[in-house]
């Protein structure tokens, strides 16, 4: 049953079960005799990190950050404010941002100098959703799901006005679910 507002489905739960599969695998292997900090940026990766950290056989601890867009000006700014700091230090451990979606990447490109300044011994980034020529800064993610079409995308952690975050599929939201 799809739900009523969704207009097609992107990416089914099966792609994402086997696609999140294969990236921890992949992950398993580059990190073998390491332990890696997966740090999620709430709110839309919260299912992404606990279904990826599941697919992931080395040494696995989860970190969370919270940060604000100052509306929606932000995002042409690329200022960010961080909300809920890492309980964790990672000076000298091996980091992976688990990002739901990177759109201009102007929150990431900040995050990453952000930690970067923190040393961690390395630091790279898995995003599930890449959308196709939305980039405005150049961010080098090691593991990406899949490339999704510059559609409103609702689903399995992203939402529209906190909603539809719990779909286990992601797909386009029909225009009539967020016009008058
Ligand atoms: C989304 C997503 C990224 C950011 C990507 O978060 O989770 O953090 O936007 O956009 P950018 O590449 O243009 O910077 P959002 O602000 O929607 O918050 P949410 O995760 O709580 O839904």
């Amino acid at each position: 049953m799809i739900h009523p507002d969704i207009e097609s489905v992107i990416f089914s739960e099966e792609d994402i079960r086997a696609r999140i599969a294969a990236l921890g695998a992949e992950i398993s292997r580059d990190y073998a005799g390491e332990s890696v900090l997966l740090v999620a940026v709430l709110r839309g990766a919260a299912l992404f990190i606990a279904d990826l950290a599941r697919e992931i056989t080395v040494p696995v601890e989860l970190d969370f950050m919270a940060v604000s867009s100052y509306g929606s000006s932000t995002k042409s700014s690329g200022v960010v404010r961080i909300l809920k700091d890492l309980d964790e230090l990672i000076e000298g451990r091996h980091v992976l941002v688990v990002e739901d979606i990177l759109d201009t990447g102007l929150t990431l490109k900040y995050l990453l100098k952000n930690l970067a300044s923190r040393k961690p011994a390395s630091l790279d980034v898995i995003t599930l959703l890449a959308k196709e020529g939305k980039q405005r800064v150049s961010i080098s993610c090691r593991y990406m799901g899949f490339t999704c079409p510059d559609e409103f995308v609702v689903g399995y952690g992203l939402d529209f006005a906190e909603r539809y975050r719990n779909l286990p599929y992601i797909g386009v939201l029909k225009p009539s679910a967020y016009q008058d």
